[in-house]
C-alpha cells in the first residue's frame, strides 16, 4: 500500500495542480482513468479567509474524485494556519491533505511574493509548513522547483523536513526559467537520497509519454510521479501511464476512446454545473492534434454555452466516424 503520512493511496500517479484546468470535472475524470491523487489548482490562503465566491466554488469536491489535496499559496504562515482551520471546520470531509505552492513562477506570483519566490527564504517556508502542520492531522506536502534564480532545493527541503512535511514534489527547473529547457530528473534523485523514507518524493516535470513514468521512477527512485500538461485534454494518459508502471502493454487511444472520454467529461461538467469558461481550457487541450484543430479551436473559443461546445464536438465525431 502506498502512503503519504496517514493517507493510503491506491496508485502512484498524481494529477498536478494546474490553474484554470483542475476543476472538479477534470479531476474526477483523471481519477476515473487512474490518477491516485488529484490536486486543486492553487488557491490563495488569504483569499479563503475573505470568503470570495470564486474561491468558494473552487472548494467544491465530489465523492468520486477523493482523495483530493488542496493547494494553497501565500507567504504569511498565519494565513495558512487560519485557512486550513477554516476549511477543516467548514468542509472537514473535502480534502485529504494540503499542499504548499512553492513552485509557481508567473509574474503575479513574483509580484505577490508567493509561489517559487518563497524559496528565496527557506526559513519562512519552514514556518509555513509548521503552521500548516499545527492546524490539521492530515498530510502536508510542498511543491517546489530547484530554487528561484539559484539552486537551493536541498536547503528548502531540509527546512520542510525539519517541520515534518509528509511529501515533497520537485519540478526540477529554476523558477526564473519558467518552462524553458528540460526538467533535470537527476535532482529528483538527489532529493530522494537526501530525505528519510518517511518523507515521500513526488517526481514531476516533462512526463511526455506514458513510458516516461517508469523511466522517471527507475532513474530517480521517486515514490510517486506527478503528471501535468500531458493530461490536459487527455485523462486517458493515466491509464496508459499506469500500464507502463506495471510493465504492461500500453493501450492505444482509439477513436472510440476519444469519444468516450469527451462524453464523460461533458457529463461531469453538467453534473457539477460548470460554466463554459470552466471547461474551455480542457476542451482546447482535447482538440490539440485533431484533424481540423484550428477550426475546432476557433469555434470552441467563441462558444458561449456548454451545449454549444458539446454540439461542436459531437459534429466533429460524426464527420469523422
Ligand atoms: C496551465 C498550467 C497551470 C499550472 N498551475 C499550477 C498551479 O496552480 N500550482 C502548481 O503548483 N503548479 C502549477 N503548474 C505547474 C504544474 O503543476 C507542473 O509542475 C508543471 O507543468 C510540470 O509538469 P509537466 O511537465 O507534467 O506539465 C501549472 C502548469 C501549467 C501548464
Amino acid at each position: 500500500m502506498h502512503k503519504i503520512g496517514n493517507l493510503k493511496l491506491k496508485g502512484e500517479l498524481f494529477l498536478a495542480p494546474m490553474a484554470n484546468y483542475n476543476n472538479i470535472a477534470f479531476r474526477t475524470l483523471a481519477r476515473e482513468y487512474g490518477a491516485a491523487l488529484v490536486y486543486t489548482e492553487l488557491i490563495s490562503a488569504k483569499g479563503l479567509l475573505m470568503k470570495n465566491r470564486r474561491t468558494e466554488k473552487m472548494l467544491q469536491v465530489s465523492e468520486k474524485e477523493k482523495p483530493v489535496f488542496l493547494q494553497l499559496f501565500g507567504s504569511n504562515p498565519l494565513d495558512f494556519k487560519k485557512a486550513i482551520e477554516l476549511i477543516e471546520k467548514k468542509f472537514p470531509q473535502n480534502f485529504a491533505g494540503y499542499d504548499l505552492n512553492a513552485g509557481c513562477s508567473v509574474p503575479k506570483a513574483i509580484k505577490g511574493n508567493y509561489g517559487c519566490t518563497l524559496m528565496k527564504n527557506a526559513s519562512n517556508v519552514g514556518q509555513i509548513i509548521s503552521s500548516m502542520k499545527s492546524s490539521t492531522n492530515k498530510p502536508i506536502s510542498i511543491k517546489m522547483r530547484l530554487g528561484w534564480s539559484e539552486e537551493n532545493f536541498l536547503e528548502v527541503a531540509r527546512e520542510a523536513v525539519q517541520n515534518e512535511v509528509d511529501a515533497i514534489t520537485l519540478h526540477p527547473r529554476l523558477g526564473v526559467l519558467g518552462y524553458s529547457g528540460e526538467a533535470n530528473w537527476e535532482k529528483i534523485k538527489e532529493l530522494k537520497k537526501e530525505v528519510n523514507s518517511k518523507v515521500k518524493i513526488i517526481g514531476n516535470g516533462d512526463i511526455k509519454k506514458p513510458e516516461d513514468v517508469l523511466l522517471m521512477k527507475k532513474r530517480t527512485n521517486s515514490d510517486f510521479e506527478m503528471i501535468g500538461r500531458s493530461a490536459i485534454g487527455n485523462a486517458f494518459f493515466f491509464k496508459q501511464a499506469n500500464s507502463s508502471l506495471m510493465n504492461k502493454k500500453i493501450p492505444l487511444k482509439s477513436f472510440d476512446e476519444l469519444k468516450k472520454e469527451m462524453n464523460k467529461f461533458f457529463e461531469l461538467a453538467e453534473e457539477f454545473n460548470l460554466g463554459p469558461n470552466d471547461i474551455r481550457p480542457y476542451l482546447l487541450g482535447f482538440v490539440r492534434g485533431l484533424i481540423g484543430a484550428p477550426v475546432l479551436r476557433n469555434k470552441i473559443g467563441v462558444s458561449k454555452t456548454i451545449s454549444e461546445m458539446k454540439k461542436i464536438i459531437q459534429e466533429y465525431f460524426l464527420n469523422y466516424s
